[in-house]
């Protein structure tokens, strides 16, 4: 376990093995950044002809190693690239990419900008986040060879005694912590988070963060096939039909004393997306075992929410299935009937997402919340409009505004997509059932997705987020983010509590 601590100190005299500091590009060259100025000092004129022979360029992630021999007191300068224009943005990613610059070092000291209580969340948040590993898998040997995590951070910062910045290094924990927990289960081989599995570890995730001694008051609850049998979830029940794992769906709620909004969410958990029997073609498929980071996200925020005593009523909602072929699947043809009464014709059994989150948004309006969000990894269309790092976001325009700046603090990218008229009549095109889960025009099927899942909100301010592209990275680390399950929505989700607590408060 690392141990963090928030001080005020001159990164030229801490003791410790490494000192990160930032380099900006300014147009007088490149120079060190805020946080780093007694640094800069020990070197003297001696810095400017250093970094240029060394060929730091300051741009983004650059990183840089320097033996200080003295010069300060820690044998190791990191130096990392801020770019341009330095803002907690660019400093969560840069303090990221310095996470994993640091391999053999037992204690290091953060002397990046954090003048101000956001810079000091994105060097905490970034940093945690940037050395995220996951090696449940790796064997002993495998394990060791991997980086070793330094037992003590201290992250350095002018406004380390002032209360604000305090509790900024503390919650910006608690978000990592929840992000990080995210990533583990969408790291986890299907095989081994079917809906059971991962209900459980939900169900464990939430008691944990509620017991103890001034522990907020979280309850969970885990509905099993019977039960939604009982209640006639359709669409959760025809989704996980093929799969050898029943379907289950969690809800969990945070009940603060002095709520002052009630916040719905409502999170995909497929575990697995074989397609079902319109079965995906086999190249990355495996990529595939994401397809719950939606459900996850939600489950992590309203933990670290709750965690933070964020004074927001928040109720949950997660339908998990197995989405596979089997004798026994719901084939294209079928109809569904949802939670509610709704019946929907199945066209396109790997349009599964909405079916599973429709039972789920009617059981979330019953509650007669303030607000509905759901989180899902829904469309490949969404990473065909906004690419692999940006969600769409869908829905009430003052919840999609809202929902958008909250992203923006969090430093995640959303962008607003539109809900056509037209699609209005497409959802309804079906002959035989109320709605037709799909149709085979390809042409801004995501935006036809959220159609289809605002017929289930009851007419409730309601924002969707489609997080097909950032939920999962398929390549190499960057910045804060690193490479498999990302942990996207869940900075996201707290601080758009954050804003329902501050405006309605
Ligand atoms: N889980 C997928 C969406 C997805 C695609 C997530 C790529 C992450 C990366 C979803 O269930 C799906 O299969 N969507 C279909 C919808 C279509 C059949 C209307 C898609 O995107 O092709
Ligand atoms: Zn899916
Ligand atoms: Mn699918």
């Amino acid at each position: 376990m690392t141990s963090y601590t928030l001080r005020k100190a001159s990164p030229a005299k801490t003791r410790c093995d490494a000192v990160v500091v930032g380099v900006v590009q300014t147009p007088k060259g490149v120079e060190l950044a805020a946080g780093a100025e007694d640094v800069a000092a020990a070197w003297g004129r001696k810095l400017r002809p250093l970094l240029s022979s060394l060929g730091v360029k300051g741009g983004a992630g650059e990183i840089t190693r320097i033996p200080t021999g003295g010069t300060i007191t820690a044998p190791l300068l990191v130096l990392v690239g801020l770019g341009k224009d330095p803002g907690p943005v660019q400093v969560r990613r840069a303090a990221g990419a310095a996470a994993r610059a640091v391999p053999n070092s037992a204690s290091v000291a953060l002397a990046l900008p954090a003048e101000s209580v956001e810079l000091v969340r994105a060097v905490t948040e970034g940093w945690i986040l940037g050395g995220y590993t996951f090696t449940t898998y790796k064997s002993a040997s495998a394990k060791e060879d991997s980086a070793e995590h330094p037992g003590e951070v201290v992250v350095l910062s002018p406004e380390a005694r002032d209360s604000a910045a305090k509790t900024a290094f503390e919650d910006a924990q608690v978000v990592a912590e929840a992000v990080a927990t995210c990533r583990d289960w969408v790291n986890t081989p299907p095989g081994d988070l079917t809906p059971p599995v991962f209900a459980d570890a939900v169900e464990a995730a939430v008691n944990e963060a509620g017991s103890g001694r001034g522990a907020p008051k979280l309850s969970v609850s885990v509905l099993d096939e019977e039960r939604l049998a009982e209640l006639g979830c359709g669409g959760i029940l025809g989704v996980g039909a093929g799969s050898a794992a029943p379907p289950r769906l969690v809800e969990i709620s945070y009940t603060p004393k002095h709520a002052t909004a009630h916040l719905a969410l409502v999170g995909k958990g497929i575990t697995f997306d074989s397609g079902g029997l319109s079965i995906k073609p086999a190249a990355n498929m495996h990529e595939m075992k994401s397809d719950m980071g939606g459900a996850a996200a939600v489950v992590q925020a309203t933990v670290a929410i709750a965690r933070l005593g964020l004074p927001v009523r928040v109720s949950t909602f997660v339908p998990m299935a197995e989405n596979m072929l089997s004798g026994a699947a719901t084939r294209p043809g079928d109809v569904l009937r949802m939670y509610g009464g709704t019946t929907v014709e199945v066209l396109n059994t790997d349009a599964e997402g909405r079916l599973v989150l429709a039972d789920a948004l009617v059981r979330a309006t019953e509650l007669k919340p303030d607000v509905v969000v759901d989180v899902a990894t829904l469309t490949g269309h969404m990473v065909v409009a906004l690419g692999d790092k940006v969600a769409g976001v869908m829905g009430s325009p003052e919840i999609v505004d809202a929902v958008r700046s909250a992203a923006a603090s969090a430093g995640e990218d959303v962008w607003p997509m539109p809900i056509p008229e037209v699609m209005e009549e497409r959802i309804h095109s079906s002959k035989i059932a109320d709605l037709a889960q799909h149709d085979w025009i390809r042409w801004g099927g995501g935006l036809y997705a959220a159609a289809f899942l605002r017929e289930f909100t009851a007419g409730l301010p309601w924002a969707h987020l489609d997080i097909a592209g950032p939920a999962y990275t398929s390549g190499g680390p960057s910045g804060h983010v690193t490479s498999g399950g990302t942990g996207f929505a869940v900075a996201t989700l707290v601080d758009y509590a954050r804003t329902l607590a501050d405006t309605k408060g």
